[in-house]
């Protein structure tokens, strides 16, 4: 295990080029097996949860193989439908292959993934949209067993805009006969990535990113060429970085559109931020002030993976700045780590009021899950001494190399391996 020494107080400056975005390349990736051909994927950030999901692709048939430029997945062969459970057990969002597995192969076979860190993570949604399609589950002894001889066009109108449920939907129905039209979809970005992959793989997907989307089922899919978004959550992480540090940070290969939200509170904030094609800077100088109240929405509204990271940048701003995660019911583990470096937060339930205090001090703290860690290490760069951060194995699950990332921008951080092993 290992864990990331902050030195903190110095400033961030410098330019940095944002990943490709983990929640658009899973999808992706166990999008690939519908395609019967060599898929060609570029800007796949590499993260152990991508390295989970090369595994899956591999385990079921696909050949899998990567140079300097791109991925490349070649599904034309047979496909196997099972995930064996130590695969499911190193990412639970692995639930994505049952829609392309079940549409591919007419069934599939797979341990219900369990909750994680930040809640239980229930799949229902995933499930009665599958059953609309005509599959049927079998979900005995925390295992799926799922059968569909054909799965058959439907409506299926989401309770919520469960961004998961969404794409194994999605993916489900490219591979039907007749239209299904899916309702109260997400409308997170990633959605628009995955249709624009799909429909390069031969599909017939249109409404991604609007509440609609439409899906005219195909008999197969061929290789598609894509190249992987920009990772939304990770530009929000560097923005919130610097706006803890202070400092002069330029942002490239960034949609901000995508994270709008995240830019009003920064300017709240009193960060100066500027906006260009797939650029942004982020100025921050002097002590920030509060924001008005940060409530975590589905996609349009504030991102629920940008509230740790944000209140993170709010630990030393003048003034209260209240927080609500409406998404997940234990997404504030973070919360009593960032008060050993001397912050003051009061929660109650799943609303967290930050009172700003003049300094942190660096302190010894332990990494909840992934965008809690980030946001130890956004307080540990604005506090005063140095900190050190275990757990460092879930930033790895969604950042490449964060350590190096923020050292491109002038931070201290360094990765050493525990003594203890
Ligand atoms: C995706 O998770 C992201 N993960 C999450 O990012 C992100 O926080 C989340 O969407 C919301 O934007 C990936 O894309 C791999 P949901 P997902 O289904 O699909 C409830 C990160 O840090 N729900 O929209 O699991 C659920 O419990 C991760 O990068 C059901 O009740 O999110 C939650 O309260 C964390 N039943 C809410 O919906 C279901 O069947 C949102 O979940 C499915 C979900």
């Amino acid at each position: 295990m290992s864990s990331i020494y902050v030195t903190g107080g110095k400033p961030l400056f410098g330019a940095l080029r944002v990943q490709g975005a983990k929640n658009s390349a899973l999808p992706i990736l166990s999008a690939a097996v519908l395609a019967e051909g060599v898929s060609v994927i570029r800007n796949c950030p590499k993260l152990t949860d991508t390295e989970a999901a090369l595994r899956i692709l591999r385990e079921v048939g696909c050949r899998v193989w990567q140079d300097e430029d791109a991925l490349y997945v070649d599904s034309s062969g047979p496909i196997r439908p099972e995930i064996p459970s130590r695969l499911m057990r190193e990412m639970r969002s692995s639930v994505i292959f049952l829609g392309p597995l079940l549409a591919r192969c007419g069934e599939a076979r797979m341990s219900a993934p369990g909750g994680c860190e930040i809640g239980a993570r229930p799949i229902d949604l995933h499930l009665s949209a599958l059953r609309s399609l005509g599959a049927e589950i079998d979900e005995r002894g925390g295992n799926l067993d799922c059968r569909a001889a054909r799965l058959r066009s439907c409506r299926i109108d989401l309770p919520f805009p469960s961004v998961g449920a969404t794409e194994n939907a999605l993916l489900a129905a490219c591979l039907g006969d007749g239209e299904t039209v899916i309702t109260n979809a997400a409308r997170e970005p990633e959605l628009r990535d995955l249709e624009a992959f799909l429909n390069s793989a031969g599909a017939s997907v249109s409404g991604a990113g609007s509440a609609v989307i439409r899906v005219q089922g195909k008999t197969s899919l061929h290789g598609a060429v894509h190249r992987i978004m920009p990772d939304r959550i990770a530009a929000a992480t560097w923005l919130a970085a610097c706006a803890a540090a202070g400092g002069d940070v330029r942002l490239y290969d960034t949609e901000w559109r995508d994270y709008r939200p995240v830019l009003r509170s920064l300017r709240e904030m009193g960060c100066d931020l500027h906006t260009g094609e797939n650029l942004v800077r982020i100025r921050s100088l002097g002590r920030l002030k509060a924001a008005s109240p940060i409530v975590t929405r589905p996609y349009p509204g504030f991102p629920t993976d940008a509230q740790p990271p944000l209140m993170a940048a709010a630990l030393t701003a003048e003034g209260t700045t209240a927080f609500q995660e409406t998404i997940f019911e234990s997404r504030f583990r973070h919360i009593p780590e960032l008060r050993r470096m001397g912050a003051d937060i009061r929660t109650e339930g799943r609303t967290a009021v930050v009172w700003g205090v003049p300094k942190l001090y660096g302190a010894e703290m332990c990494a909840p899950d992934l965008r809690g860690g980030a946001a130890l290490i956004i307080a540990a760069l604005g506090a005063e001494g140095e900190s050190r951060i275990c757990g460092v194995h879930h930033l790895d699950r969604g950042y490449t190399a964060i350590e190096k990332s923020l050292a491109e921008l002038g931070a201290e951080t360094v990765r050493k391996e525990d003594r203890d092993g």
